[in-house]
């Protein structure tokens, strides 16, 4: 979706109930701002000893902020929780144990596949304390996805629940040794380990294993128009620019009562749902179980919470649920709204602003760069539509093809200057792809396309290649595609998002039928369905079309691009490349 540059203003209050933001004026902060005076903040830059478990967890244990509240827990139908700092400090002791028993040690990958709920993100940070990577999963994967990732990180223990651990096939993965499963109350099998009977057994204090900088801190795996999932590694390092960024653009402080909606398996949950909040020790919230409007609402009452960071589609789907329930509530106590994952469109955007009193502020950046690059800031006025400004001490621009940056109000490539704090360090096995961020000279290339205004705000205008962000979700249409050809009855597929006014896009697919099969609606759910089985309930395209052919290159590429001019009824332009 598209965002049409507006010259509407927000008129941002500049001291919402009294609160000042925490970034000096705009430019007074970007003018010579050093991240070594970032550094400075963390325990490593003097000791030397670098662990994000230490900064994250022990640092604030061993402080005056030690019997705070670091997670409040709530599940709707389930567990309500508190757990301080202290308490997170000893829990990750000891899951560090149980990871050390199982033979785990620095550099190892442990895929974390768990609902939302505390042992999520105890496992995460247990697995920090012992030195090793965590490589966390989304609750929804399916068999397939989990395969892809779980093979490509060659992850030798999966943290995972009974009702999960179906997805995961160990036959197919030689590397997986352990399973460590939490809530089992069955029989354990030979490779399995209970998870609370060996804490039980573990000792409360573990000393975290200490590294560099430079070592690894997380892999999310997401997707580009082409190929598999791709793990992109962060390092140690990115804690500097989550925590800045936090502090700055999320605008966190040690008096917030924070939530951020996102899953820590995708990168928002991690970068701003753990590191970012927790290196500045702030109370966070997280809330299990599925969307439901009344008790999001509810939520910000019961816990008093002061910045709430979501996306686009809930706020969409939460305007759709109507004004009577944000009015059974008193919200009063928000301060500051973050949106991420796609524009937040001016409707969804005023209708926050008309329930909290707020106007969510843009967020723009991606797995690969790990922190914010481009906001709107608290305490700036900024007009509806702006994506914003590039965050102090990094620089992002508009680019041609050759890297020349273009005069305001052309579209061209969003690029950074590579070099900020949680720029990615390597896509996970897989050096070709990383240089292909690099293929524009002297730029990253984030794959989408903007405009830069003269007053040097950056409007996002859409993605350039073939990702599709459905509910604020990165889809790479070849994943799609090779799950729907795996149906015996798809000859061929081709997947586009189309616009769709809560989703942002839906999936939709361009099927060819084998010979005998009929174009039946059965078979289009039949099909859908397969995707939902074997990838993700989000993969799953909501619209298909059978065609006679899906258009091609002579070269055998899907010519995406037709497809989405057959969908809009628009021309599809040059179409000499076409084989027939
Ligand atoms: C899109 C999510 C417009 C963009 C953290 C980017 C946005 C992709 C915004 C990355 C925003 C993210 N406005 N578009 N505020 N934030 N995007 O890796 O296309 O899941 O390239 O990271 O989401 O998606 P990813």
């Amino acid at each position: 979706m598209s965002t049409e540059p507006s010259t509407q203003a927000i008129e941002w209050e500049r001291k919402p109930n009294g609160i000042q933001a925490n970034m000096p004026a705009y430019a007074e902060a970007a003018k010579d701002f050093d991240w070594k005076t970032v550094e400075a903040e963390f325990d490593w830059s003097k000791t030397g000893k670098v662990n994000i478990v230490h900064e994250t967890i022990d640092r604030h244990a061993d402080s005056a902020r030690g019997d705070a509240v670091a997670l409040h827990y709530y599940h709707p139908e389930g567990r309500q929780e508190d757990y301080t700092f202290k308490d997170l400090k000893k829990l990750s002791s000891q899951f560090a144990a149980v990871l050390k028993n199982a033979g785990v040690s620095k550099g190892d990958r442990i895929a974390v596949f768990l609902p939302r709920m505390p042992e999520l993100y105890i496992a995460i940070l247990g697995i920090h304390r012992v030195g090793a990577i965590p490589v966390p999963l989304f609750e929804a994967f399916m068999e397939q996805a989990v395969f892809d990732r779980l093979e490509n990180s060659q992850s030798n223990v999966c943290v995972t629940t009974p009702t999960l651990k179906p997805r995961v096939p160990q036959d197919k993965l030689p590397d997986l040794k352990q399973l460590i499963l939490v809530e089992s109350n069955g029989e354990l099998a030979a490779n399995e380990i209970s998870y609370e009977e060996s804490m039980k057994a573990a000792p409360e204090w573990v000393e975290p294993e200490w590294l560099t900088v430079d070592d690894g801190l997380v892999i999310h795996y997401t997707s580009g128009s082409t190929g598999r999932s791709k793990g992109v590694l962060h390092r140690q390092y990115a804690m500097v620019g989550h925590y800045q960024t936090s502090k700055w653009s999320l605008n966190l402080s040690q008096d917030d009562i924070y939530w951020c909606t996102a899953d820590p398996g995708w990168v928002t949950g991690t970068s701003y749902g753990l590191y970012g909040p927790w290196t500045l020790g702030v109370t966070s919230l997280v809330v299990g179980g599925r969307f439901d409007s009344d008790v999001w609402f509810s939520m910000i009452e019961k816990y008093k919470v002061t910045m709430w960071y979501s996306a686009p589609t809930a706020y969409r789907m939460l305007m759709a649920a109507g004004d009577a329930i944000p009015a059974k509530y008193d919200l009063s106590s928000l301060k500051h709204i973050c949106s991420v994952g796609e524009p937040l469109n001016p409707e969804a955007l005023k209708w926050v602003k008309k329930v909290t009193g707020l106007a969510p502020h843009e967020t723009w950046w991606m797995t690969e760069t790990g922190m914010h690059i481009i906001c709107n800031y608290k305490g700036e006025d900024f007009a509806i539509g702006a994506t914003g400004k590039a965050f102090p001490g990094t620089y992002a621009s508009v680019v041609d093809d050759a890297g020349k940056e273009l005069p305001p109000g052309q579209i061209g490539n969003l690029v950074v200057k590579p070099g900020w704090p949680a720029m990615m360090q390597a896509i996970w096995r897989n050096k070709p792809k990383y240089d292909e961020y690099f293929k524009i000279p002297g730029w990253y290339a984030s794959g989408d396309s903007a405009i830069r205004d003269e007053d040097g705000v950056i409007w996002f205008q859409g993605r350039a290649d073939d990702v599709i962000k459905t509910a604020g979700e990165r889809v790479g249409p070849f994943v799609v595609e090779s799950a729907l050809v795996e149906h015996p009855a798809v000859a061929e597929a081709g997947v586009i998002g189309k616009p769709d006014a809560v989703r942002g896009h839906i999936i939709k697919a361009y099927v060819a039928l084998m010979p005998g099969y009929e174009p039946t609606d059965a078979l289009k759910q039949e099909i859908a369905k397969h995707v939902k089985t074997h990838m993700a309930a989000h993969a799953a395209p909501r619209e298909i079309d059978f065609v006679e052919k899906v258009p091609k290159t002579r070269s055998g590429k899907i010519m995406r691009r037709v497809l989405r001019a057959w969908d809009s009824g628009e021309d599809a332009g040059d179409t000499s490349t076409m084989e027939d």
